[in-house]
């Protein structure tokens, strides 16, 4: 996902040229993330810092890699590289496009006007952007990107210019305008009105301050400040000083320590990071990575902290104190190589892409879904939700993985449409030269958007005149820009050869489309009720099957030396099976096949005896009693088969040889947690196997060729 970064240096003096290597070099540490466009913010001119007052704030943004910003800086010939600045705030972002294309315009910064008096970087998605637009819009502004976040820049300006205290501060500032946000963001903010000062402010993405003070540091705690409903500002001393003495720095502690850089002002209401020597240096930036090389002392903003570098001083600010929670924010100290943040916990992107997996489900659905109202809005397929009902039938054209997920919701879709749908596999689509017409609504389901055989069949139905709708996960991207309309899945970027996040957002994205149709009818209320309640339970129950990867990893390794694995289910999970076969071929390059379980008796059955291993999905849906029938088939023929089934059911459960036991949910959303102990089992067995997990042999991440 995108990535911010931010610099500040307070009396440590530094040139330009530093500042900008500083900036850059912090993108550069976030690229892996994945980002389609890059952007920083510093203060311009060429004047001595000295004699200026305001300093104008200068942008310089670019599509494509970090690289090529740099390029574009190179070319700034009249700007002065060894101006030396004292006191300076620059600010810097790696965008992944998801309200607009990739192109300079729509890149971070943003701004607030022609003369950049606020300029924000922002991860995440403003939910009520397009409110706040319209609001803004009748007051004047003009706006110049097609992004969410241009918003909160421009909202920044308006409560300056209506600000009715002379005195508002930049992070009081801030405050105001997070107040009007909904969704979810990691912010940073610079101003030509607060010269070089940085606030910064998260909601559900992370962001984190690195700290580099010349002084040591005595205490490892930042006390948390309040604001009374008088609107002065407190602080909990007794309960911080309960916490803070559990460690040994508590305030007084603090106050009598005379070289203590974290230390009580008492001229201020404020509890500062100062220190006798002043000098400081803050980072803020999305992960650990990108400050780990300045410093190893970090503190992780929790969610509605908003974070303030003033003169030097760090203040981290709560506009509401919840009973109970934390008075302190924890200065840490990183023992982490910068490899290993990169990746978090995890030792490959595509295993922190499987345990992303509650969030970026939470992503496809953020503010599409109104779980109170028990409401979904496509925005992207809004306008043409007409002509899609009046359609002939759907079809859903894809390749791999994405053509799993048109399958797992085919069932769903014929229910909630009672339209005809139809699924292609994209190369076989074309080399059949099938028929389309005019009133056919052709989807084309796609991770990167850019795979050619799925390209290519969209120009075909183009030409032959039908409604084309993306399901994509890149803005941007071919497909995205080429379809009439669609749904960016938003499931963040996914760096492993192996799809799996992104089949969970491609499977929701479709369940959300079924709903939208299904919308009016009132008959089957009660149905889609109860698909939206799962939607909202479905991160915890992801979380809840990811906490059994340790039994996932001893089954892997009864598994990882067999020659074969075939798994077996149908109806809502015969996808699954064919998903979880397809994530076993390409990282463990064992054979592995998907069988639909209706099928067995008609040839695959002579496969089946004791040393073939089977996995077979049995959920209880309506195709329980025929999943029982083809488990007997196949225990008649001496095989145990490892199970995949729900909590509790004993009667299938007495015939495994192995079980895995998953949560239920409603019928046509199981097959999410159901293939989530799959890709982690594949994922297992191809480590055990000594493969690379991230870029599995003779296979790439996108398959522009056909
Ligand atoms: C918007 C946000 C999205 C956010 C959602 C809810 C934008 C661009 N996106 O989504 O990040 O989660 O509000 O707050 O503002 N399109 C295609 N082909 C595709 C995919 C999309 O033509 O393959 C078109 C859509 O028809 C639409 C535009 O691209 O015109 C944006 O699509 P999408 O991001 O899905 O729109 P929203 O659901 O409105
Ligand atoms: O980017 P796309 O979704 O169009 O890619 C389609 C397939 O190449 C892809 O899903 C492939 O099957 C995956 N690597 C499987 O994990």
């Amino acid at each position: 996902m995108c990535g911010i970064f931010a610099y500040i240096n307070y009396l440590v003096p530094r040139d330009r040229k530093f500042i900008l290597d500083c900036l850059i070099k912090g993108l550069q540490r976030l690229e892996y993330r994945g980002y389609d466009s890059a952007g920083i913010a510093f203060d311009g001119g060429n004047e001595s810092p000295d004699v200026i007052k305001k300093p104008e704030t200068k942008i310089v943004k670019k599509k494509g890699k970090v690289r090529a910003l740099e390029e574009e800086l190179a070319c700034e010939k009249d700007m002065k590289l060894d101006i030396e600045y004292d006191i300076h705030c620059g600010i810097a972002h790696t965008r992944w496009a998801t309200h607009g294309a990739p192109c300079a315009i729509n890149s971070h910064p943003q701004r607030s006007d022609v003369n950049n008096e606020f300029v924000v970087v922002h991860n995440g998605i403003v939910t009520n952007y397009r409110d706040i637009k319209k609001v803004l819009e009748s007051k004047d502004y003009v706006f110049e990107s097609e992004t969410d976040t241009e918003v909160i820049a421009k909202l920044c300006k308006y409560v300056y210019d209506h600000r009715e205290n002379e005195d508002m501060s930049f992070r009081e500032l801030v405050e105001v305008v997070i107040a009007q946000l909904e969704g979810a963001f990691a912010l940073c903010f610079k101003s030509i009105h607060y010269p070089s000062q940085c606030v910064g402010t998260r909601r559900g993405s992370p962001l984190l301050i690195g700290v580099k003070t010349k002084g040591n540091l005595s205490s490892n705690f930042v006390p948390i400040l309040y604001r009374d409903n008088r609107g002065r500002e407190f602080q909990d001393d007794v309960a911080y000083n309960r916490e803070a003495k559990e460690t040994g720095s508590s305030v007084e502690e603090n106050n009598k320590s005379t070289d203590s850089a974290f230390k009580r002002s008492f001229s201020t209401t404020d509890f500062e990071v100062s220190g006798d020597i002043k000098a400081a240096e803050y980072f803020f930036a999305s992960d650990a990575s990108a400050i780990i090389e300045h410093t190893n002392r970090v503190i992780y903003l929790e969610d509605d902290d908003v974070a303030a570098v003033m003169d030097g001083c760090l203040s981290i600010h709560r506009m509401k104190k919840e009973e109970g929670e934390s008075m302190s924010r924890e200065v840490q100290t990183l023992k982490m190589e910068i490899q290993q943040i990169m990746k978090g916990n995890y030792q490959y992107f595509m295993q922190k892409e499987i345990f992303e997996q509650p969030e970026s489900v939470i992503n496809t659905m953020r503010g599409r879904v109104n779980f109170k109202d028990k409401e979904v809005i496509l925005g992207g397929l809004q306008d043409h939700l007409s002509e899609i009902h009046r359609c002939r039938r759907l079809l859903f054209i894809a390749c791999g993985t994405s053509y799993h997920s048109a399958i797992a919701t085919r069932q769903l879709l014929e229910e909630l449409t009672e339209l005809p749908v139809v699924v292609e596999l994209a190369s076989d689509f074309l080399d059949r030269r099938t028929p389309i017409f005019r009133d056919d609504i052709c989807f084309f389901i796609s991770q990167s958007g850019e795979t050619a055989d799925t390209l290519n069949a969209l120009r075909y139905c183009k030409k032959r005149g039908a409604l084309t709708v993306g399901i994509t996960n890149t803005v941007g991207s071919s497909i995205s820009r080429e379809t009439t309309c669609g749904v960016h899945i938003n499931a963040g970027p996914e760096i492993g050869v192996a799809s799996t996040k992104a089949y969970t957002s491609q499977f929701i994205s479709l369940v959300m489309f079924g709903l939208v149709m299904n919308q009016d009818r009132i008959s089957t209320r009660s149905r889609r009720n109860e698909i939206i309640e799962a939607l909202e339970n479905l991160p915890n129950l992801i979380k809840e099957v990811l906490e059994m990867d340790d039994d996932i990893k001893k089954l892997a390794e009864e598994l990882y030396e067999q020659k074969s694995i075939l798994l077996m289910g149908r109806g809502f999970n015969y996808a699954t099976c064919l998903e979880g076969a397809l994530k076993i071929k390409e990282l463990t390059y064992l054979h592995s096949e998907g069988i639909l379980a209706g099928e067995l008796k008609h040839g695959p059955l002579a496969l089946v005896d004791k040393a073939m291993p089977v996995i077979m999905i049995i959920m209880k849906d309506s195709m329980y009693t025929k999943c029982q029938n083809a488990l007997h088939e196949v225990t008649a023929r001496g095989c145990a088969p490892i199970l995949i089934c729900q909590k509790g059911d004993t009667e299938s459960q007495s015939k495994a040889s192995r079980v895995i036991e998953l949560p239920g949910t409603v019928d046509c959303l199981q097959g999410i947690l159901c293939v989530i102990p799959l890709q982690l089992l594949a994922f297992h067995t191809a480590v055990l196997r000594g493969y690379d997990v991230d870029c599995p042999r003779n296979l790439a991440k996108s398959v522009t060729v056909e």
